[in-house]
């Protein structure tokens, strides 16, 4: 999932890039966050028909989903309030689709730290939902600006071959983690 809603972003492209550099035995899709409701407990009911649809169908798209790979921006030193309302509707229950979950994270911005506070910010959300994070390589791309051609591919080879080993490392950690 992007952290990004913005047509033109960096992290949806960067997103894309991932999506081209998968192993060949990895299927990717990508799950919007476009649609869902301001997070509200009231609304949060434990029967998943009774959830917003939006809600439901993202929890749904989760839990189907055998790893998470998130590409967010860096919001105020912190993860975006957009994707972080995403994750807060499907932190929830015993039958959270995030729970235990292998999770890798990568970030892009125009800035010089490449969302390095943003990556930082989402280790306690790992740590309360005991997912699985994929913390090597980091992916900080930083001055993405000046990183995408006009077809969204990277121009950064490095990033580019940094990406393709945190894929393989997301894959490894997949297959260690099946029953
Ligand atoms: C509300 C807001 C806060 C931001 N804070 C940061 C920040 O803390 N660090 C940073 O590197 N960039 C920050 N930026 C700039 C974003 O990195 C930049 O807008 C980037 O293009 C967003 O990612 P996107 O291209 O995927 O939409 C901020 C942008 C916005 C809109």
């Amino acid at each position: 999932m992007s952290g990004s809603l913005r047509k033109g972003s960096y992290n949806t492209m960067l997103l894309n890039v991932a999506a081209r550099l998968l192993p060949e035995d990895m299927e990717m899709n990508i799950v919007s966050i476009a649609e869902l409701p301001h997070y509200n407990a009231d609304l949060d009911l434990p029967d998943a028909a009774e959830r917003p649809a939006a809600v439901a169908t993202f929890r749904q798209q989760l839990a189907e989903a055998e790893g998470i790979l998130i590409s967010s921006p860096e919001y105020n030193y912190s993860i975006p309030g957009t994707l972080k309302n995403a994750i807060d509707w499907a932190s929830r229950g015993t039958d959270s689709p995030l729970l235990n979950k292998p999770v890798a994270l990568i970030g892009a911005t125009p800035g010089g730290f490449g969302t390095v506070r943003m990556q930082a910010a989402f280790l306690p959300v790992f740590v309360f939902l005991n997912m699985k994070p994929v913390f090597k390589p980091e992916v900080l791309i930083s001055h993405a600006n000046q990183k995408f051609d006009e077809q969204g591919s990277l121009t950064d080879k490095a990033a580019e071959e940094l990406i393709g080993k945190k894929l393989q490392a997301l894959r490894d950690l997949i297959l260690k983690s099946r029953p």
